[in-house]
């Protein structure tokens, strides 16, 4: 039997797969949320919908896209999507999100950024009023500049710890580290501290997505609710 939150995250996902039109091309998110939309997603290609191809956001995901027969695509042959679906770890009344604790926030950012809609999926235990109080907000970075960075990132007020897998650091996809970044305060200003955090050489990205997401879509014990921003 499934669980409540995992009812809720695949109404979530079924309802985004309806948002799809033949002629499209989708940008596929990571995690167990956007898994729910690419199994959704799947089913609907097996009953006919003929999207131009999907682009993925992760290996995972790569693979779990193929499995299920959606034709793939690339961003060099699709520099513009036209709707990219992914979950959050935390969604703020804005639609500013924290993403990251997959690991993939790097090219969720860059998928994201090249759709012209980002829908949200989750349900609604993501929900917050300020970000950063029930995740930490993750950062990737390139290996060699990870004590530096670490020390730049603590001098802003937040705990940095090194992620990890066992004893060893958490490779992401694109080869870097993840520093997980705890602010005790919650993030007041996501904007400013973006800002902050993108002058700091040797971060590559950090997984605050802000004015990205279009629409959240929402699974829950009263169905599915549709925020915007
Ligand atoms: C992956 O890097 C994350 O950004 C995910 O989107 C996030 O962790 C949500 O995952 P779940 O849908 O599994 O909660």
């Amino acid at each position: 039997a499934i669980n409540p939150q995992d009812a809720w995250k695949q109404m979530a996902g079924v309802a985004a797969a309806e948002l799809i039109k033949d002629g499209m091309v989708v940008g596929l998110g990571t995690g167990s949320t956007a898994s729910f939309f690419v199994q959704a997603l799947g089913l609907r290609i097996q009953q006919g919908l003929q999207i131009v191809g999907a682009v993925s956001s992760s290996q995972v995901t790569q693979t779990l896209a193929a499995s299920l027969g959606i034709p793939l695509t690339d961003l060099d042959t699709h520099p513009e999507l036209d709707m990219y679906v992914d979950g959050a770890d935390e969604i703020d009344p804005k639609l500013c999100l924290i993403k990251g604790a997959g690991g993939a926030l790097l090219r969720e950012k860059i998928v994201a950024s090249a759709a012209k809609r980002f829908v949200v999926v989750a349900d609604p235990t993501k929900r917050v009023e300020q970000l950063g109080h029930h995740y930490p907000l993750p950062v990737e970075v390139v290996p060699l500049a990870i004590t530096p960075v670490s020390r730049k990132i603590a001098q802003l007020g937040a705990r940095v710890k090194l992620r990890q897998t066992g004893a060893t650091p958490f490779i992401t996809d694109n080869h870097n580290f993840i520093l997980d970044c705890t602010f005790p305060q919650g993030i007041s200003n996501p904007a400013e501290l973006d800002a902050q955090l993108h002058r700091i050489v040797g971060l590559v990205e950090t997984g605050l997505f802000i004015n990205m997401a279009s629409q959240a879509i929402l699974g829950g014990p009263d169905g599915v609710q549709v925020f915007q921003p």
